[in-house]
């Protein structure tokens, strides 16, 4: 009998630590260690986070283990994130999973993380559906904004990108202005939940049908809060919720129209969400009404493959191991890395 393929996955590419071990398409454990230690700096400071990700990695890996019942020497091989990434918490991954592939003497994958969010949709779950080829995949997360056709595993085309900042940096530059701290992104969804979307009106950029712009928005809301402020030094205290709802609709909105675009443009109504952002309460939930409203087929992953996560480096490392697509421990880190590369 064939013996099934274990894969140790190890992400480490921003400021969680995270192990998981999947068997085939199957995820037997997924642990992600969060590194509280940048929320007082409103952003992650990436000495800190390689030097957290050090004392990470071998508890999180332990625990993976431990929670899928496997010991190391049964492992059929070791993916790890390759880029893009801070390059110093790429490097404690990228040294760790070399030294433990050479150690049991198997094979290394080298993950692309952007190519791993969109693979998080083939991970076999019974509450998620999986999308077929080709289909359209909107990355959002807090270092990428871009539209993406995936003709297959390994074979993506980028069909638009934000031209300055990320959708997740407009959300978390926007707590930052609202005293919320870092990641600003589920405070913001959190409290719009509770509020008038339609409160407060901001600027939509105008840029390519199939490009993004958040840069403008954030100082659009920046000057909007002065000015308030100015008339009424507790402005924000008083109607965060309306704010934060007003914030979340204006950038959904951006992200449907160009979402509408896409299919306009391509025909493929087959859509999918993936990154820190498709965590986000109103894209879920505008995504199911698309289904009813247009027609499109629309795949939302669940919460604990949104974030940064291993369960989804291990399921590209999977397709990569049955495509005999091994790296040798000459391999590097890589801190710029395209969806495409
Ligand atoms: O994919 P991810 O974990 O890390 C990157 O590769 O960037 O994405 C993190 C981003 C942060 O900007 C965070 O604020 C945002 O995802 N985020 C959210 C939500 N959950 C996480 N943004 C809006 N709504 C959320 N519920
Ligand atoms: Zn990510």
């Amino acid at each position: 009998m064939k013996k099934p393929v274990y894969i140790l996955a190890i992400e480490s590419s921003c400021d969680d630590t995270s192990a998981s071990v999947i068997c085939k398409t199957k995820v037997l454990s997924n642990v992600t260690a969060n590194q509280e230690v940048h929320a007082k700096y409103g952003g992650v400071v990436p000495e800190l986070a390689s030097r957290a990700h050090q004392q990470n990695i071998v508890p999180v890996v332990q625990q993976a283990l431990e929670q899928a019942n496997i010991t190391k020497e049964k492992l059929s091989a070791i993916a790890f994130t390759k880029g893009p990434g801070l390059m110093g918490s790429l490097l404690v991954g990228t040294s760790f999973a070399k030294s433990l592939a050479l150690a049991l003497d198997i094979p290394l994958l080298a993950i692309n993380h952007m190519q791993a969010h969109i693979l998080a949709h083939f991970i076999e779950d019974s509450a998620t559906k999986q999308p077929s080829f080709p289909f359209v995949c909107l990355t959002i997360s807090g270092g990428h904004t871009q539209i993406v056709k995936v003709k297959d595993y390994f074979n993506m085309e980028v069909l638009g990108e934000t031209i300055d900042d990320a959708v997740g940096e407009a959300y978390d530059k926007s707590a930052k202005i609202l005293g919320l701290t870092y990641p600003g992104g589920p405070l913001i969804d959190k409290y719009a939940q509770l509020g008038n979307p339609k409160a407060y009106s901001f600027t939509k950029p105008k840029v390519g049908d199939l490009e993004f712009s958040f840069s403008g928005l954030k100082t659009g809301i920046l000057y909007f809060i002065q000015k308030q402020e100015r008339i009424n030094p507790n402005f924000i205290k008083e109607n965060l919720n309306d704010i934060c709802a007003s914030i979340q609709y204006t950038i959904v909105e951006i992200l449907m129209d160009k979402l509408k675009n896409t299919v306009k443009q391509t025909g493929i109504k087959q859509i999918a969400i993936a990154g820190g952002v498709s965590a986000n309460s109103e894209i879920r939930k505008r995504l199911i009404l698309a289904e009813k409203h247009f027609g499109w087929t629309t795949f939302i992953p669940k919460f604990e493959y949104t974030t940064d996560n291993a369960a989804m480096i291990g399921i590209s490392g999977y397709f990569k191991y049955m495509n005999k697509s091994f790296s040798d421990s000459s391999i590097t880190a890589k801190a710029r890395l395209k969806v495409t590369d």
